[in-house]
């Protein structure tokens, strides 16, 4: 990190650490999870039927429908939770990067309610893929400034944010989109979005009487991972990120830094990284802007280290498959980040002991997508 941010984050990481014990800063947050942003979400059943259609023998599937989060992401209870900080800490000026615009609608949205001023950076490759959330931050009353260095994507935005902060770090605070960069994020990022594994866990001894046999999600940065999983990681339950497989796994061609990665430092973490064997990150690819990073939260890269999380990878191809069929199976579009995550489901189905029970996080909706989709798949 620059040297002119250590002083902020030392700053954010006392704040954080006297707020996450406030009886008052707790109080507001659990109202604006019920009030606002309408938790908690239901874990929902895939139809048998529907499974039965790809070789599932009677094992249950079950969708932590984070899509029906006000905004339409998980990414809300994160941005909720760092605004009403920012708020707190008496910074005025918030400032965010993000990838599928999912952050930055959220971001744009707690600044909203909150009279906070609301700066958003996005890459420009990304912009015109998510454009009805651009057009989403401007009705929000966010400024949005495109990002063209670099492929113009996430990696991109979030280094003008930082950027942004270096100059402007008295009275601007970073709300960073997912559990990763710098010390305090990955772990104020990870507790903002426990929220969703801790429902999950409760919903699913209501429904079944135990925790379920594998916990999914689809890894970018990692906070809908981290943050459906870090309830069960002491329990027998499985954990399996999916990350983005893209075109293939030649370098450049996915998103998979922990599965083809090497470790190295981006963004202020230590972390695995998608980089050539000169150790200079490699640009990825995905079809989804919110996986687009070459980096990823160090919790996960950790666990995935010691063995405690598995790794597998979906394609574009899979994704955009599994998005059409999730949409006309169950009536539910998915983000096409989250179909990552399901589409490695499909594929373990035919393996699956009929008494299994698998908890996705379906971590956003689709309507971003409609522009890719539509770009993407043949019309019916
Ligand atoms: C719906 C959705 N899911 C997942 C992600 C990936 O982020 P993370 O790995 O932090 O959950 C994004 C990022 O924009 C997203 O919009």
């Amino acid at each position: 990190m620059p040297e002119t941010l250590i002083p902020a984050l030392d700053d954010l990481e006392a704040a954080w650490n006297i707020a996450r014990r406030d009886s008052g800063y707790r109080a507001e947050l659990r109202r604006l999870h019920r009030d606002f942003i309408g938790r908690p979400t239901p874990v929902f059943a895939i139809p048998r039927a529907a499974l039965a259609e790809r070789g599932g023998r009677g094992a249950s599937v079950w969708l932590k429908r984070e899509d029906l989060a006000h905004t339409g992401a998980h990414k809300i209870n994160n941005a909720v939770g760092q605004s009403l900080l920012a708020q707190r800490m008496g910074k005025p000026r918030v400032i965010a990067e993000t990838g599928a615009g999912q952050h930055g609608v959220a971001t744009a949205t707690a600044c909203a309610l909150l009279g906070l001023e609301c700066i958003v950076y996005m890459g420009s490759t990304d912009i015109e893929r998510q454009a009805p959330n651009v057009r989403r931050m401007g009705l929000l009353g966010a400024e949005v400034r495109p990002v063209t260095t670099g492929n113009g994507t996430l990696r991109d935005a979030l280094n003008e944010a930082l950027r942004d902060w270096v100059a402007n770090v008295e009275d601007t605070f970073y709300v960073l989109g997912s559990a990763a960069g710098p010390h305090p994020y990955p772990e104020m990022v990870a507790s903002l979005q426990e929220v969703i594994g801790r429902e999950a866990r409760a919903q699913m001894m209501a429904h079944i009487g135990r925790v379920p046999d594998a916990v999914v999600a689809c890894v970018g940065g990692g906070s809908n991972a981290i943050g459906i999983m870090r309830p069960f990681i002491d329990t027998a339950a499985r954990l399996i990120g999916v990350e983005a497989g893209g075109r293939g796994d030649a370098l450049g061609d996915n998103a998979a830094s922990l599965g083809l990665g090497a470790p190295g430092v981006l963004h202020g973490a230590f972390t695995m990284l998608t980089q050539d064997a000169a150790g200079q990150v490699v640009e990825p690819h995905s079809v989804s802007a919110g996986l687009d990073y070459p980096g990823v939260g160090p919790q996960l890269a950790a666990l995935a280290e010691s063995g405690r999380l598995e790794v597998l990878r979906a394609t574009d191809a899979e994704a955009l498959e599994t998005t059409t069929w999730l949409a006309r199976t169950c009536g539910i579009i998915p983000a096409l980040e989250s179909a990552h995550a399901v589409a490695a489901v499909l594929r373990m189905l035919p393996e699956l002991p009929a008494d299994a029970h698998v908890l996705v996080n379906l971590s956003g909706r689709g309507d971003k997508d409609l522009g890719i989709l539509e770009r993407e798949l043949p019309a019916p």
